[in-house]
């Protein structure tokens, strides 16, 4: 299976994506995290896309395209992958649209996840993340789950961090780049006939089902 998820800041997608890792044996390509990675290692890519991350603004499209290519020529996507925040733009789709059809793995969905602007930012300021496991918490939202967890690296309760684009000026401008750059591509894809969306409030758990459902038509 090959699937796109599609969705604002805090909507949701890399938790969803980690259910379906797991529902279905596919691996997540995410580019925020191939990125973060990136300059997390200081390579020369990672310093090059530091700045536009910490705006809040898309990295060049040639970046993000170089390393999904690399990405999915890796054997582990032989079987189907779930897209985690690619693409973002209509020069980012059509090349994707291009690479998937030169190696003959077209996509089979493509989900938008909605959810309202007042709960993402509430979402967005709960978030964080394990720096030992990478597990993505929320203090807001799901304040007894973290509590009751402890990392499966440590044993330990999780040792959290913030992202640094999580705060209230980036926000703003990453759901105000949303809005002017990947929200074309709803329509692009429901020309497509690719298009799915459903309503991503609510439990986590029930989002899955939701997923799920609209998956098996
Ligand atoms: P990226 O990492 O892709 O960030 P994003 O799209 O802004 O999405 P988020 O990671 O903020 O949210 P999410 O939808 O994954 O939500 P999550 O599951 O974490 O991109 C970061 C930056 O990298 C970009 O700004 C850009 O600079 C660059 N970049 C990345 N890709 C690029 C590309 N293709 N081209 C150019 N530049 C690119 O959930 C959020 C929180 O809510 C969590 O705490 C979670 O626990 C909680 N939560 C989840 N579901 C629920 C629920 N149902 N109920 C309550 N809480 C929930």
């Amino acid at each position: 299976m090959r699937i796109v998820l599609l969705g604002a800041p805090g909507s949701g997608k890399g938790t969803q994506s980690q259910w379906l890792v797991g529902r279905f044996h596919i691996p997540q390509v995410s580019t925020g995290d191939l990125l973060r990675a990136a300059v997390a290692n200081g390579t020369a890519l990672g310093l090059k896309a530091k700045e536009a991350m910490a705006a809040g603004r898309l990295v060049d499209d040639q970046i993000v395209l170089g390393m999904i290519r690399e990405r999915l020529a890796e054997p582990d996507v032989g079987q189907g992958f779930i897209l985690d925040g690619f693409p973002r733009n209509l020069t980012q789709a059509r090349a994707l649209d291009q690479l998937l059809a030169q190696i003959g793995q077209p996509l089979d969905a493509v989900v938008q996840l909605n959810v309202d602007y007042g709960e993402l930012s509430q979402r967005i300021a709960g978030r964080r993340t394990c720096s030992d496991c990478g597990r993505v918490v929320n203090l807001l939202t799901a304040p007894q789950a973290l509590a009751a967890e402890r990392c499966p690296r440590t044993g330990q309760p999780h040792r959290l961090f913030q992202r640094p684009d999580d705060n209230q000026a980036t926000v703003a401008e990453r759901l105000r780049v949303y809005e002017a750059q990947t929200q074309p591509l709803v329509e692009y894809y429901r020309q497509q006939s690719l298009l799915r969306s459903i309503d991503a409030e609510g439990e986590v758990a029930e989002v899955s089902a939701r997923l799920e459902q609209v998956l098996a038509r």
